[in-house]
């Protein structure tokens, strides 16, 4: 029950004490979770035995993110757009939702897991708001990782509920259009309590952001991997976190400017690039 009595090879624990020893492991990572119809069809099998291989995928994530100190993990587990989706896969959608949760809860809190959601959440069925209630509230003194479940969600419907909620401060004195900034219109968002992700990984191929996160991902860097969601277990995780590792993030400095630290890291991102090459 206890993940951090998991046991794992040597040569795992290799690439963990690399990833972490580079001092990069990402405080916030963004997954938009692509391919399970994909992965589905090309075994000949219904989209839906895609979704729920796919649910094994998340457990994997879910669980080794937090033994390495991932603070915030937030899934695109049901789009806006996914709303337009044949009935029965909604359906199936919902329900593995809730398999999930009922399922986790025990160990995601005894593993000092958070869980939370953004998204229109009101629109899920009755059942699976209940049950996401439950969770959240069961889980909500924890303080390790936080996963946030992205339901019914879209970054643009955030930013636009966020700027009518702020019209409406504005109209009642309570903010004045001048003051506003950045950090003000962040506070309105249902994301306010995350720290903009560091690095958004996407499996299956595609290079869109699909209305994740829009505003926070101003300067996250992104991951693309072929991996069709079901596939992307711990060693894509891993591959993920290293090449995170060695970009540089700048944000207008100079690479001068970064010489340093990045020679003090230089060393565990060899010993990294060999086990991730040689794996
Ligand atoms: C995209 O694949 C995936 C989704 C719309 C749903 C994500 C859901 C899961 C991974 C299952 C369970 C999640 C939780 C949090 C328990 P797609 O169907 O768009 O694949 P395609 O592009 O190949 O058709």
């Amino acid at each position: 029950m206890s993940w951090t009595s998991e046991r794992i090879s040597a040569e795992e624990q290799s690439v963990r004490e690399a990833l972490m020893g580079c001092g990069r492991i990402p405080r916030h990572v963004g997954i938009i979770m692509d391919g399970n119809g994909r992965w589905a069809e090309e075994r000949g099998r219904p989209r839906v035995d895609g979704h729920r291989e796919g649910m094994e995928s998340v457990r994997d994530v879910v669980k080794v993110s937090s033994q390495l100190g991932v603070k915030y993990l937030t899934l695109y587990a049901f789009s806006i757009e996914n709303w337009k989706r044949p009935a029965m896969e909604v359906r199936f959608l919902m329900s593995l939702l809730e398999t999930y949760l009922r399922r986790e809860v025990d160990e995601l809190h005894a593993n000092n897991v958070r869980i939370l959601t953004i998204g229109k959440t009101n629109a899920l069925p009755r059942s699976v708001q209940r049950t996401l209630n439950e969770g959240i509230e069961r889980t909500s003194g924890n303080t390790g990782l936080t996963l946030t479940l992205a339901l019914s969600y879209g970054g643009r419907w955030d930013i636009l509920r966020s700027v009518q909620l702020l019209a409406l401060d504005v109209r009642r004195g309570k903010v004045s259009p001048e003051d506003l900034t950045e950090e003000v219109l962040s506070s309105y968002l249902q994301t306010s309590y995350m720290p903009d992700p560091d690095l958004v990984i996407r499996t299956s191929g595609e290079m869109r952001l699909s209305n994740f996160l829009l505003w926070e991902s101003a300067y996250a860097e992104i991951y693309v991997t072929e991996r069709l969601w079901p596939q992307f277990r711990r060693n894509d995780l891993y591959r993920a976190l290293a090449d995170y590792a060695r970009r540089e993030r700048r944000f207008g400095a100079t690479s001068a400017q970064l010489d340093e630290a990045q020679a003090a890291q230089a060393q565990y991102l060899t010993t990294l690039e060999h086990i991730l090459h040689a794996s």
